[in-house]
């Protein structure tokens, strides 16, 4: 398999973790952000003591285009350029849309959506002009079906989806491909954060029985970054235990 380099945001949560770390399992050099210093030092030293040593983290604020721009610069010239790029980025603030404020609604939408634009942005032209490059946008179950408490959420979700679909057919003649992952409720800490009752009754409603695990997102990442998937274009490939069928 030939050697990429992997751009994955926000990849120091549960989900994010295990995409760098099956990246560089498959040999690729991995690059990934976080959006305030704290435990970058010790993320760095357990994932090299993984044995995964390619991977380095940056620190940017995936809602500030320019500060995306900076960083996809600063890639290349330590690097090389982006050839998979891993929206993985995003938050939630679990609100009902009566109580929910405009910050609520703005930072939800920043951190999940406008950092797709900003990411994609600066590294489409150069897939482009090299023929290959792979775009996986990391989307959710929520976008696919709403959740109560996350219109802000869905809203970005689903927008993602969109996005993936309309850049897709824009490159699909040159070697990029644009896809989207929507994961159902996977064991992190933001599926944790959910009140427990409210969880208790989400995971009797997947038909699987459990949570998914973060590797199990991590290996379609890989698979979809693969040159085995350039078939696979402006694709939302549902990973939820059965819980939303479509
Ligand atoms: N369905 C229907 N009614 C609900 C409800 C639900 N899920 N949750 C609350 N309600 C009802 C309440 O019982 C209450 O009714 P009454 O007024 O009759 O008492 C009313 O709605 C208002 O409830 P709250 O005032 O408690 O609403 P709130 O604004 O505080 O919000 C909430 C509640 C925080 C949204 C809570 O429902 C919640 O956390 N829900 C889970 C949201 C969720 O699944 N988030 C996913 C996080 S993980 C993730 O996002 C990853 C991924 O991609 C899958």
């Amino acid at each position: 398999m030939a050697k990429r380099i992997a751009l994955v945001t926000g990849g120091m949560g549960g989900i994010g973790s295990a995409i760098c770390k099956t990246l560089a399992e498959a040999g690729h050099t991995v690059v990934t952000t976080y959006s305030k210093p704290g435990r970058e030092q010790s993320w760095l030293a357990d994932i090299h003591g993984l044995g995964c040593h390619d991977v380095y983290a940056y620190q940017c604020d995936v809602t500030d285009t320019d500060a995306c721009q900076a960083l996809v610069a600063k890639i290349h010239k330590d690097h090389g350029p982006v050839d998979i790029l891993v929206n993985n980025a995003g938050i939630t603030r679990d609100v009902s849309f009566r109580k929910q404020s405009k910050d609520d609604w703005d930072q939800v939408l920043r951190t999940n959506l406008d950092s797709v634009f900003n990411m994609s942005k600066p590294v489409v032209d150069s897939m482009t002009e090299r023929s290959f490059g792979r775009i996986i946008n990391i989307s959710s179950i929520n976008g696919q079906k709403g959740q109560f408490g996350q219109t802000n959420y869905s809203a970005a979700k689903a927008g993602m989806h969109g996005f993936t679909m309309a850049l897709a057919q824009e490159v699909a003649r040159k070697g990029v491909t644009v896809n989207t992952i929507s994961p159902g409720y996977i064991a992190t800490e933001m599926v944790m954060a959910v009140p427990e009752d409210t969880r208790g009754k989400i995971i009797a409603n997947i038909p699987v029985g459990r949570l998914g695990k973060p590797e199990e997102i991590a290996s379609l990442v890989s698979y979809l970054a693969s040159e085995q998937a350039g078939f696979i274009t402006g694709s939302n490939i549902a990973i939820n235990g059965g819980q939303h069928m479509m």
